[in-house]
């Protein structure tokens, strides 16, 4: 692999990969090739090599197949740290009309070739970070006590709202519903194992078309025993500045060919996140002249211009219940709002994590369900939770490309996910 051979200086080596550019210097041609790990530059001399291995470095083209020999140098200027002094190069495929070139193509155009597309260079940093971040997740839970559990994708009934459900034939007589978020699931397993978290696909058929909305995303979701609404926030906090640190630790060649101005993270690792309540917040846009009042959901740009002028994330708590899912458990102080939770990012990413502490009063939960106009006896076994050894629970979601999203200081989730399904975009 490129990324290994700074440990092999002096020696002869083959590699396999694709020609990623080139650059022609009359005698001497530069081949960078690439093959997942790094990237090499692969200098050939006419004078150093038979015509045959001098026609194949000159002929290959953007994307051809091939396989390098030659001696490891070391090369401080280059990415790796080593450049490749070329002895052979065999052409295993020349590719032929290469559909991505150099010019600017359409988004559209893009997104029809996102198999091909996932080549080039920004997408393999921003798939790169992703992966971190998805190891960092598990990490962080593995050294919290946690445990995994793995909720169903399969469902009989909504979590978050009606109007964004896939459904889909079950058997002949019965619907499904793709899952929009496992928490249901997680919280008889807390019960169970104290500690738990999701981490999967889930589904929103989200019927705009925005730059944060994806209809299939990753979920990252914990749910705790015993946690109330500070620990909440103490941990969604913690979660986050994990995960900013491990990735400025680990993944700074990435965000370096991202042109992510790394400065703009630095801070969310080590400064405390503002924790402001929804009526504050609602104050805070009146002054900005903007015409919200209690009982009204914010939206992207009142997002945006709460976060304005703060480096860190900022966490929105009690929002009005009126506006939020029916399991949120109400502030005994303030019975309008829930003891919930948005994570706001800045830079005008938005919202990245959503999370409360849950009714777990079984009546009162009873009467929210028909409150909300749920099917009842879909719930039944959510209700049992409540019935059985019923104990103050509380967990959150994080939005797995969202978070991508803002450490890559990418603006549209689609180059999030490495096949993005959006209202009219399913293939490829
Ligand atoms: O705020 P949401 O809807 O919360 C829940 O689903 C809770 N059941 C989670 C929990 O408490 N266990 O979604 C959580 C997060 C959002 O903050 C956002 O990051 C992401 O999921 N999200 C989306 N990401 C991409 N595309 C969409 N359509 C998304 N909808 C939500
Ligand atoms: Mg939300």
């Amino acid at each position: 692999m490129i990324s290994e051979l700074s440990r092999h200086v002096g020696e002869t080596v083959t590699l396999k990969g694709w020609l990623y550019h080139w650059r022609k210097g009359g005698k001497i041609w530069f081949l960078v090739l690439r093959d997942g790990s790094g990237y090499l530059q692969a200098v050939v001399s006419k004078a150093d090599v038979p015509e045959a291995v001098w026609e194949a470095a000159t002929g290959a083209t953007q994307e051809s197949t091939l396989e390098v020999s030659g001696i490891v140098k070391a090369d401080p200027r280059s990415p790796g740290g080593v450049e490749l002094g070329v002895a052979d190069v065999k052409i295993l495929d020349l590719c032929h009309d290469w559909p991505i070139t150099p010019k600017e193509h359409g988004v559209d155009f893009l997104m029809s070739q996102r198999h091909l597309w996932l080549r080039s260079s920004r997408q393999v940093a921003v798939l790169k970070v992703r992966s971190e971040i998805e190891s960092a997740i598990h990490d962080f839970f593995y050294a919290r006590g946690y445990t995994r559990l793995d909720s169903p994708i399969l469902t009989p009934a909504a979590c978050e709202g009606t109007s964004s459900l896939f459904e889909t034939q079950y058997t002949e007589d019965e619907k499904a519903y793709l899952s929009q978020s496992g928490q249901l699931y997680l919280e008889p397993a807390a019960a169970a194992l104290g500690r738990v978290y999701c981490f999967g696909p889930t589904f929103r058929a989200e019927k705009s078309k925005t730059r944060r909305h994806l209809r299939e995303f990753w979920m990252v979701e914990p749910e705790v025993a015993f946690l109330e609404i500070d620990g909440l926030m103490d941990l969604a906090e913690e979660f986050v500045k994990e995960l900013t640190a491990r990735v400025l630790d680990r993944r700074k060649e990435d965000l370096k060919r991202l042109e992510r101005d790394v400065a703009k993270l630095e801070p969310v690792a080590a400064k405390r996140f503002p924790r402001i309540s929804y009526r504050e917040a609602v104050e805070m846009l009146q002054k900005k002249n903007m015409p919200v009042k209690f009982g009204d959901d914010l939206g992207g740009d009142e997002e945006t211009a709460l976060t304005e002028g703060f480096d860190t994330p900022i966490m929105v708590t009690r929002y009005p219940s009126s506006i939020k899912a029916f399991y949120m458990q109400p502030d005994a102080k303030d019975p309008d709002v829930a003891l919930c939770l948005d994570m706001l990012a800045p830079e005008g990413y938005g919202e990245i994590i959503g999370g409360s502490q849950r009714i777990h009063d079984h009546d009162l939960l009873l009467s929210r369900i028909r409150q909300h106009d749920l099917p009842l006896e879909a719930f039944q076994w959510y209700l049992d939770v409540r019935k059985y050894g019923t104990f103050p629970h509380s967990g959150f979601g994080m939005g797995l490309e969202r978070f991508v999203a803002w450490m890559c200081g990418v603006p549209h989730l689609r180059e999030c996910i490495p096949y993005p399904r959006m209202l009219y975009r399913i293939y490829p």
